[in-house]
């Protein structure tokens, strides 16, 4: 019996279901390759899910997320849902299946491949070989803190409220997946906060402190202001292996990191979440880009980002790891030989449609047997 994985499929709005359509096809030359089985079911999160559900993030599409072995999604938000309701906008159903399932560690890995080297907007010895991983807090800090919400002071003056709180089983977990990755990888961790003027950040720092003592002395780790960081990612970015950080400051500077890679298109993300009894873990794979209204429906969006994370899914969730290698392979060989979708500035390009990227890097796949 070949083993089965059951697979949600959220493709969501803008370029989300361009893009996602390649990876459906790369599953099928993976099933092949493989032999396993995944049973997929396809769903609408974000702007599609109101349209169809009323809610951006359905109960029905909750439940079966659960009952999933993983959950892939594309992209939500658009300009159509600008005006609803705080509640109702789409990146509410984002926010929403990332706290329902506890995804807490987000993953967020920049890559500079070989043959993108002169993609990148700094100097081609700056980012060369880089290979950094960003693990984002994911459903903590200011994206949910209490109060929040727009308020109306007795003058009439109106005031927004957003509030950042950590606590210390939210930073211990999130700083345990780190230092389990960095000892896979160079073995080092940079944590990052505003412990400067954040009472939230002394506390992260503290506890990222006492995690190590007590459990991760091998790894080497050093403390860093959340604004210098930003600055240190453009000035060296090879200084670092591992980053460790809140939601708010994971998501800008996982923003930053991408573009060292050449293209928002390129940065896939892993969401998990805890380990449970039966050795199993919750687990959402998205790319790090959004769903690009300006360009959706063009057939011009660059897939990279969704296929690698597809492969993070093979590597993270089913222990594929040759799989995920050959995908990320069949990628830098199909980029080395110079196709580029438009969002990829290079010299010697043709410029490819999602399609056409897709089908290249399949083929390639399965080229390499
Ligand atoms: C991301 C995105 C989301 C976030 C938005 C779309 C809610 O920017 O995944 O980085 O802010 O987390
Ligand atoms: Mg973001």
């Amino acid at each position: 019996m070949s083993k089965v994985f059951k697979i949600l499929i959220l493709p969501g709005d803008g370029i989300g279901p361009e893009v996602m359509a390649e990876v459906s096809k790369l599953m099928q030359a993976v099933e092949k390759s493989s032999g396993v089985k995944f049973e997929t079911t396809f769903d609408d999160i974000g702007g599609a899910a109101y349209e169809r559900y009323g809610s951006p993030l359905d109960k029905t599409t909750l439940d079966t997320a659960k009952q999933s072995h993983a959950v892939l999604l594309g992209a939500v938000g658009g300009e159509k849902w600008d005006n609803l309701e705080f509640s109702l906008k789409p990146e509410q159903g984002l926010l929403r299946i990332r706290k329902e399932l506890e995804l807490f560690a987000n993953l967020r890995p920049a890559m500079c491949f070989e043959s993108m080297v002169d993609a990148s907007s700094l100097k081609p010895e700056l980012v060369a070989g880089l290979d950094i991983m960003i693990v984002r807090e994911l459903t903590g800090g200011i994206y949910f803190g209490n109060p929040r919400g727009i308020e109306t002071l007795a003058d009439g003056t109106r005031q927004g409220v957003n509030t950042q709180t950590y606590n210390t089983k939210e930073i211990q977990r999130v700083a345990r997946v780190a230092f389990e990755l960095a000892r896979k990888r160079d073995n080092r961790v940079v944590s990052c906060e505003k412990s400067n003027v954040m009472e939230s950040g002394i506390l992260w720092r503290e506890e990222v402190t006492a995690i190590h003592n007590n459990e991760y002395k091998d790894v080497e780790l050093a403390h860093m202001y959340a604004d210098n960081c930003a600055m240190q990612l453009v000035r060296n970015p090879k200084q670092f292996d591992v980053i460790v950080t809140d939601n708010l400051f994971g998501d800008i500077l996982s923003d930053e990191a991408s573009m060292l890679t050449g293209s928002l298109g390129m940065l896939p993300s892993a969401s998990l979440g805890e380990i449970d009894e039966n050795n199993f873990r919750k687990a959402l794979y998205e790319p790090v880009h959004g769903s690009a209204p300006d360009i959706a429906g063009q057939g011009i969006a660059n897939p990279i980002a969704c296929i690698l994370s597809f492969a993070m899914c093979l590597k993270y969730s089913f222990e594929m790891n040759d799989q995920a290698e050959k995908i990320s392979q069949a990628v830098n060989d199909v980029l080395a030989a110079g196709h580029r979708t438009k969002d990829l500035i290079g010299n010697s390009e043709i410029n490819l449609s999602t399609q056409e990227m897709g089908d290249k890097i399949i083929d390639t796949f399965i080229k390499l047997g």
